[in-house]
């Protein structure tokens, strides 16, 4: 059988090398999840297609993600910061969702996707149209005061900025392009020029409305999520490591309640073990299969279908 998909398949250690065993993978994971509410839970690697980087890749980048201690530690480290999100954040407000994200709302349309719990923040979910979408740690797209929780948009705030920074940002862009980081950071280091401006309620610092490093998923969105899981018939772990045990513990609770759990990943994730079914390929590809066992299944007759006409032939004669 001639199958695209599965030329364009990602094999660890051969980027060029044909995986034949993606369809059996596919169908294997259709088993488990096709026709059932699945809840989907995306991270990083589900947006690399979109040009956004993610941390863990095989062949990612090395960088030290900022935490929330050195944002709230000092004010000239958050000055530099603004700076550079300055700079990158519209690189995220940019990005386009890719077919990955696409074949989720797809799959939502055929009745397979219940909702989504991201760990993203870059709101390629929203854009490709999926609802509801659980961000887990936030979104780029709004920033908020430490001190009273004022918020403000990141648009509105680049309108603020902008006047304000216009000899800034002349001189960085005259030096050609820059090199942006997963979280809309930057490589500049001369940034004392830049101007910020403080809370407009209350004079606060302002932070992006994202869950940084070293901070805490707020518990009503913990609850959220379990509650999306609970309502779950089976969960699809998508482009993520989960090494950050606030994906992780969707999974461990979807295993202990005895839903179905399948992980797709390029490279070793901490759900391995746990998970009835690891696919190590790219997250679009395998969509797209799962897509097309979705459509086929939903032409066969409905099996539950049957079963009723069954039962109500039984009961009349
Ligand atoms: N797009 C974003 O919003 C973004 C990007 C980077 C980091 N983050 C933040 O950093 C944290 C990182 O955790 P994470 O687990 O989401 O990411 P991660 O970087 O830990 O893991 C991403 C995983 O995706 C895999 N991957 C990359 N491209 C893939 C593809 N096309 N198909 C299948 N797998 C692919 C990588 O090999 C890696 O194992 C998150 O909590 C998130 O908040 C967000
Ligand atoms: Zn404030």
């Amino acid at each position: 059988m001639v199958r695209t998909r599965s030329q364009l398949a990602w094999v660890p250690g051969d980027p060029t090398e044909v995986d034949a065993d993606l369809d059996n993978q596919v169908a294997r994971a259709h088993r488990l999840l096709g026709r059932r509410r699945v809840l989907v839970i995306t991270g990083a690697g589900m947006s690399t297609d979109s040009g956004i980087p993610d941390y863990r890749s095989p062949d990612a980048v090395p960088r030290t993600p900022m935490t929330i201690d050195m944002f709230l530690g000092s004010p000239d480290f958050r000055r530099r910061y603004w700076a550079r999100n300055h700079l990158g954040w519209r690189h995220m407000d940019a990005a386009l969702p890719n077919r990955g994200h696409h074949a989720i709302t797809e799959l939502q349309r055929l009745g397979m996707v219940s909702g989504v719990i991201t760990q993203n923040v870059d709101m390629l979910h929203i854009k490709a149209g999926t609802a509801p979408v659980l961000e887990l740690h936030g979104c780029y797209g709004r920033v908020c005061c430490v001190d009273c929780g004022w918020q403000i948009s990141r648009h509105r705030l680049a309108g603020i900025l902008e006047p304000l920074n216009a000899d800034f940002s002349a001189r960085i862009r005259s030096r050609g392009a820059i090199e942006v980081a997963p979280d809309a950071d930057v490589a500049v280091s001369d940034t004392n020029d830049f101007a910020m401006i403080d809370c407009l309620e209350c004079g606060g610092a302002l932070k992006p409305a994202i869950i940084y490093f070293g901070e805490s998923v707020p518990k009503s969105t913990v609850q959220q999520g379990y509650s999306m899981i609970d309502d779950a018939d089976a969960v699809l772990v998508l482009g993520s490591s989960l090494t950050v045990m606030s994906g992780l513990r969707f999974v461990r609770h979807a295993q202990r309640c005895g839903k179905s759990v399948v992980v797709v990943n390029r490279g070793h994730t901490r759900g391995d073990d746990i998970a009835d079914l690891k696919i190590d390929h790219r997250c679009a590809d395998v969509l797209a299969g799962l897509i097309d066992a979705e459509r086929v299944g939903s032409r066969r007759p409905d099996s539950s279908a049957q079963h009723q006409i069954v039962g109500v032939h039984h009961r009349a004669s």
